[in-house]
């Protein structure tokens, strides 16, 4: 070989692209640097194959597709899915050209971050449009299930209790329950209801729950856990977290048919933003295809029957976990099994001391408080003003805002403002601000809404769909705490 001739060779052996040539009668002539890095096999272990794209392209319509595109020589990228020597699937672009004496050389570029990247992002603009329109949705429904319930719930009180219709309207009860179950699923998806984040050690919420955990797992199964977080400490709200654990353990379940194991790991590791806190949930069930998997933080896709599943769980998992700014991951493979990995922030302050939140207090019942209603539904004020009635307190309404504090004005007996948040003209945040900066500031302002993104932290909040039992418990409540507030 001459002199320029092993410079060339050096030349294409260190190439950013992979570059591999085949002489006319299949030996190989060069295998560079960059094909070494992005598949694995060595050039030696390369020519030691009997049939080299037999094990790069196992399937054999891949195979028949690189072979045209061999057999054309026209120099034009195609994509391809190659098996690297680890395995795993790599996305690379290859072209190949033919040389006079019969030799071929293919140049290529690897791809699959790229591809993995992009497939992420159209996964998050899927994910937000869905997130609005669910989040549109589960609005309107809201406000139609808390008039079906409250109307129902007042027509109990109309009809002997051991009825036949008592018992009808107790089943619209019960359907409308399960309904604003349902909407509060979606609301947690499209990451429209609210937490209370505070700092706990992630161990110790997890250990706590872990005796309901063990209630969900039939005996067959064998529960594994490794709690190896530490004292990390993350800014969570409790309940949430439960309702993810309790989400991947039963999806873990399911997914298991007669024997197995379901093993639940925690663990403090180093993300690209920090120091994290991780849960795993991995079961050996039947695993999911890569069509599922692309499908699975769809609200209402499922691949259960009828009835025993909503397709609601992984959604509403994405979305709390979301709220907590952490992310969620899946790895799966059919027939193997299923490894959900949660990833949270850790957060580097005290565990928050703990405050036991206020017992509940009988059953509501007012002594002729006055409250001030504020809704623009005109069916969901008549509902609430009948339901307060029904409970011992005096009511007034107003349709908005703006006539709130005309009615404030003039009425010095109200007690509590419970108000919707979305209005037209004034909403219920701006009537909360004109209120404390005016005449009326001792007033106290609670909120009832389905829809509760533009609320401070700290504001007072029935969300709705709400029973009429639930209203009452609610205001008292509220009347409770601003009498001890000004005592
Ligand atoms: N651990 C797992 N193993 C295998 N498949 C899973 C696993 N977790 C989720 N899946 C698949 O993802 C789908 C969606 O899961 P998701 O929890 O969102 O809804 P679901 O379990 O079908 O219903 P729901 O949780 O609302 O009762 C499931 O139907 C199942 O096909
Ligand atoms: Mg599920």
């Amino acid at each position: 070989m001459s002199d320029s001739e092993a410079q060339f060779r050096t030349i294409l052996e260190n190439a950013p692209v992979m570059i591999d040539a085949f002489a006319a009668d299949g030996s190989v002539l060069l295998w560079n640097h960059e094909c070494e890095r992005r598949l694995g096999w060595t050039a030696a272990e390369l020519a030691e194959m009997d049939d080299p794209l037999a094990v790069f392209y196992p399937s054999e319509d891949q195979r028949a597709v690189v072979f045209a595109s061999i057999e054309r020589a026209d120099g034009k990228f195609r994509e391809y899915e190659v098996v690297a020597k680890d395995g795993t699937v790599r996305i690379q672009q290859w072209a190949d050209f033919l040389l006079p004496n019969g030799s071929r050389i293919s140049v290529g570029h690897d791809v699959t971050e790229q591809r993995k990247v992009e497939a992420n992002l159209r996964q998050a603009q899927k994910m937000q449009a869905l997130g609005t329109l669910s989040g549109g949705i589960a609005h309107d429904f809201n406000n139609l299930l808390t008039i079906i319930c409250a109307c129902a719930s007042l027509a109990q009180r109309e009809v002997p209790e051991d009825s036949e219709m008592a018992r009808f309207l107790q089943q619209i009860l019960k359907a409308g329950e399960d309904g604003a179950d349902l909407v509060r699923r979606l609301m947690s998806f499209s990451r429209r209801d609210r937490l209370r984040r505070r700092a706990v050690v992630f161990d110790d919420v997890i250990a706590k729950f872990l005796p309901t955990l063990r209630r969900l797992i039939p005996e067959s199964l064998e529960l594994s856990i490794d709690l190896d977080a530490g004292d990390a400490v993350v800014l969570a709200d409790r309940v949430a977290i439960e309702q993810v654990v309790i989400n991947l353990v039963t999806n873990a379940r399911d997914a298991i048919d007669g024997q197995g194991t379901i093993s639940f790991r925690t663990r403090k590791a180093n993300g690209p933003r920090g120091p994290e806190v991780h849960l795993e949930v991995e079961d050996d069930g039947s695993g999911m295809t890569r069509e599922t998997q692309e499908r699975v933080f769809e609200p209402f896709f499922t691949t259960k029957e009828r009835g025993s599943g909503t397709g609601l769980g992984l959604p509403t998992a994405y979305g709390l976990v979301g709220q907590h700014e952490g992310t969620i991951d899946i790895r799966s493979a059919p027939g193997v099994g299923t490894t959900v990995r949660i990833r949270l922030p850790e957060h580097h302050a005290d565990p928050d001391m703990l405050t036991p939140s206020a017992p509940m207090r009988g059953l509501g019942a007012g002594n002729g408080e006055t409250i001030l209603v504020v809704e623009d539904d005109r069916t969901v004020s008549t509902m609430t003003s009948r339901s307060l009635q029904a409970a011992g307190y005096v009511v007034l309404t107003a349709s908005g805002g703006d006539q709130a504090l005309a009615i404030l004005d003039e009425a010095p007996e109200i007690a509590l403002v419970l108000s919707d948040v979305v209005m037209p003209r004034m909403g219920g945040e701006e009537l909360r601000r004109r209120m404390a900066e005016g005449p009326h500031a001792s007033v106290p302002i609670a909120f009832m809404s389905g829809y509760n993104d533009e609320l401070d932290e700290s504001a007072r909040l029935l969300p709705k769909p709400w029973t009429p039992q639930q209203l009452v418990v609610f205001v008292r409540l509220c009347l409770d705490e601003a009498a001890e507030r000004n005592r």
